[in-house]
């Protein structure tokens, strides 16, 4: 039988991951279906649950759902105990699922692995505290920068964040204009500003002509974030395209311990 496989979010109806895992199954020949389905606003719960008691054996979680699926994991990775949220759940026969965030590992791979761009002693700029920056914040300490400085809209959270992590490598946490008069390698938009089109209020110091700006978000066309830093003279500035697709290979690999080949991939995508 076919083993049955989604994303749950909402709103999920444009979610790249069923192409991508679509793709990742031809490619390593797995049989395997994958689905989107959209969850009501406290509903995760009872929809993994007949999910799973249909045969599902695994789930992409997505907003707004992943500290709820956090919450659900019955056992947890380290990694998905550090972000305080879950992307990934491998269902289990008896019931006891797994947890694992695989979006700062996706982040990591992309930046160094499919864009050459090293982290280790690099300054490295985190931009946001919400969600999104929180789970890529161990993955890139652990890549052993000089310095990575957290800057948030609300300087609070940002601080709060450098606390947490601390002990995990030199972290600080600040306003929007806190990097003012620094530069930086790598700037990383972990902000939901580009869902408005909009770019967080940074100095113009941050870039120099060795930057490299980087979006978590993407788009058909480059995000506010990307032609900002292409408008700034950066280096290189790139979506965050790359990013969901490698941890989307994350996830394949905990579901089927098989890796797939990502680059055909997200040449794929890039071109449709
Ligand atoms: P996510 O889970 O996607 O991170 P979130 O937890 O709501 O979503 O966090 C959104 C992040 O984007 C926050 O860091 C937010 O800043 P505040 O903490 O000050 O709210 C940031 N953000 C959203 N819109 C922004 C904007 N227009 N400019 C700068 N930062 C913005």
């Amino acid at each position: 039988m076919t083993d049955r496989y989604a994303v749950m979010g909402n709103p999920v109806a444009h979610s790249k991951s069923p192409r991508i895992h679509t793709l990742f199954a031809r490619q390593t020949g797995q049989d395997m279906d994958y689905t989107a389905i959209r969850v009501e606003p406290a509903g995760l719960a009872s929809a993994v649950g007949e999910f799973h008691a249909n045969g599902g054996r695994g789930l992409n979680i997505t907003v707004p759902f992943k500290e709820d699926a956090w919450a659900l994991a019955v056992q947890r990775s380290e990694r998905a105990e550090l972000a305080g949220a879950v992307n990934t759940l491998v269902l289990d026969a008896a019931g006891k699922h797994f947890g694992d965030n695989t979006d700062g590992v996706g982040l990591v791979r992309d930046l160094t692995l499919n864009h050459g761009c090293a982290l280790t002693g690099k300054r490295l700029l985190l931009v946001g505290a919400g969600g999104a920056a929180q789970g890529v914040i161990e993955p890139l300490l652990t890549e052993h920068p000089a310095l990575l400085v957290v800057a948030n809209r609300t300087a609070a959270k940002a601080v709060a964040l450098a606390r947490r992590f601390c002990g995990l490598g030199r972290i600080e946490g600040c306003g929007l204009d806190g990097p003012d008069g620094q530069s930086f390698d790598v700037i990383i938009n972990a902000t939901a500003a580009s869902l408005s089109g909009t770019v967080p209020a940074l100095p113009a110091s941050v870039v120099s002509a060795d930057t490299w700006c980087y979006d978590m978000m993407y788009g058909d066309e480059p995000t506010a974030f990307v032609r900002w830093g292409r408008e700034r003279g950066a280096a290189h500035s790139v979506d965050g395209l790359g990013m969901l697709v490698e941890q989307a290979a994350e996830s394949f690999y905990l579901w089927r311990d098989v890796r797939p080949d990502t680059g055909p991939v997200i040449a794929e995508l890039r071109n449709q």
